[in-house]
């Protein structure tokens, strides 16, 4: 077997093997190949990759690193190789629990070898902003603070912390070298505490609120009824653009209850002003306002599916699928517009291999049954979350995603047609030396597929913070109100 994740999607082993040394690879141009794609010959007498770039290049390295790891041959074969899809993303939550620099950076290389080729970097939420603000100094000075580690946690100390604009260049520079672009995501309207704990003028009540400790969804949300509120949202993503140079920005938009927006009149007043049906179509107005002001600057936007639900999303933005019961993605993707699926009960690492095992995660493919043929062709890629309300370091992080997120390396890759679970098992499995030197230690293979009865103690170990009064009270968000 060849041990390549992703499995290419040509290979012919031609028998025998050859010494490898790295600086013994040709490389040759071919202007008339894609960006990401690359031929590897190994022949007794050569290794010689052909691609149109540097991209194509990094490609065929990664391959080479894989065939070649512990030994010192490689096999002789060919392989012509380019992804299914483009987008090809994973997700790091940095603001329920936050990773160094340098845990970041590890993620980075294991996502690099398996020719990811997105970060999308979630770094603001209910519970922590977490991106250096010299424009808004109460965002670092108060919201990027919460009181004790919340999620259940006994651990009362205060929590957080903040990336600086000099280490978010540093991890947006190690990603251009490794050909990943990075996007990242301010959430709004919802999922903003932190924000509203800095500035409380922004929401509805305009109440002093504390950054958030516990998880869920939460009611306070911007308010779209002010001007101040656009003002604050243009000139914060003006400023966190800055650091991103791509074309893509994900402003969230999921998770928005519209409780406030009924009650508040300010908004109220909004809807009746533009014409709105109701709060629903407030969300509609108000995304679509930042996706205007975003193409002003040249940027593009990515949304959760839940910016569907007004029926009046701008027809640029992508949508992240993620959970959508009434397949408006689908639809929305059948007319013409573009998405990424990360399905949460197949994509979502944050849940435990008892409810998500490797297989089904594998086994989940992006041609979902809602989609025609226009609707296929607008998927752009795929993408797998790992959100850490429940991740508080990262061996847990890593045995979250190790090897889960190689499933998802191998469905953006590789043709549905060419993939086989057991032999992504194996090659998964003979991943683990090469994790380990980059720094990651992968699950345990017995833990990756749990059956019958042994699901469920993956499940209460997942839930048991919740077990005391405290959790519970936390969990049900009992004391919003
Ligand atoms: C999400 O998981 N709320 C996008
Ligand atoms: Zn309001």
């Amino acid at each position: 077997m060849i041990n390549v994740i992703p499995k290419p999607n040509y290979l012919a082993v031609t028998g025998g093997e050859r010494s490898y040394r790295e600086k013994g690879v040709g490389f040759i141009k071919n202007e008339a190949l894609e960006d990401e794609e690359y031929y590897l010959e190994i022949t007794k007498e050569r290794i010689c990759v052909t691609a149109k770039g540097e991209k194509g290049f990094f490609y065929a390295k990664k391959t080479l690193k894989q065939l070649s790891f512990l030994k010192d041959t490689v096999p002789c074969l060919v392989i012509k190789d380019k992804p299914r899809y483009s987008y090809r993303a994973f997700m790091i939550d940095s603001a329920r629990h936050m990773q160094t620099v340098d845990e970041i950076k590890t993620y980075i290389d294991a996502a690099a070898l398996f020719k990811f080729n997105v970060f999308h970097w979630h770094l603001c939420d209910d519970q922590g902003f977490r991106i250096e603000s010299e424009e808004f100094p109460q965002l670092n000075a108060h919201g990027s603070w919460r009181n004790g580690h919340g999620f259940g946690s006994t651990n009362t100390d205060r929590y957080g912390g903040y990336y600086t604009k000099a280490q978010i260049k540093e991890i947006v520079e190690y990603c251009r070298e490794r050909f990943i672009d990075v996007i990242p995501e301010i959430d709004l309207p919802g999922h903003t505490i932190a924000i509203l704990s800095s500035y409380p003028s922004l929401s509805c009540r305009k109440k002093e609120i504390p950054v958030e400790t516990r998880p869920g969804v939460h009611k306070d949300i911007l308010c779209a009824g002010r001007e101040e509120t656009f003002e604050f949202c243009f000139k914060l993503l003006d400023e966190v653009s800055e650091l991103f140079p791509y074309e893509y920005f994900h402003i969230g938009g999921d998770e928005a209850p519209k409780d406030r927006w009924n009650e508040c009149p300010d908004c109220q007043k909004r809807i009746k002003d533009e014409h709105l049906r109701d709060s629903e179509q407030l969300q509609g107005y108000f995304v679509n306002r930042i996706v205007k002001h975003m193409a002003e600057k040249g940027k593009k936007c990515i949304a959760w599916n839940e910016s569907l639900n007004s029926g009046m999303l701008d027809k640029d933005v992508i949508v992240a699928d993620w959970m959508d019961k009434e397949h408006r993605s689908e639809k929305w993707a059948n007319a013409g517009g573009k998405i990424i699926v990360e399905d949460f009960f197949s994509y979502y690492l944050d849940y435990p291999y008892g409810m998500t095992p490797l297989e089904k995660t594998y086994r989940f493919d992006p041609n979902l049954e809602g989609l025609d043929e226009t609707g296929r062709s607008n998927v752009v890629g795929v993408e797998t979350p790992i959100w850490t309300e429940f991740v508080e370091n990262f061996d847990r992080l890593c045995f979250m995603c190790f090897p889960r997120m190689m499933a998802v390396a191998e469905i953006g890759w590789t043709n549905a047609a060419k993939r086989n679970y057991k032999s992504f098992e194996e090659r998964a499995e003979k991943a683990r030396a090469i994790l380990a030197e980059t720094g990651i230690t992968m699950a345990l293979r017995e833990k990756w597929n749990p059956k019958g009865t042994k699901r469920i103690p993956d499940l209460i170990n997942h839930y048991k913070r919740f077990a005391t009064r405290e959790g519970i009270r936390q969990l049900l968000n009992l004391d919003e109100n």
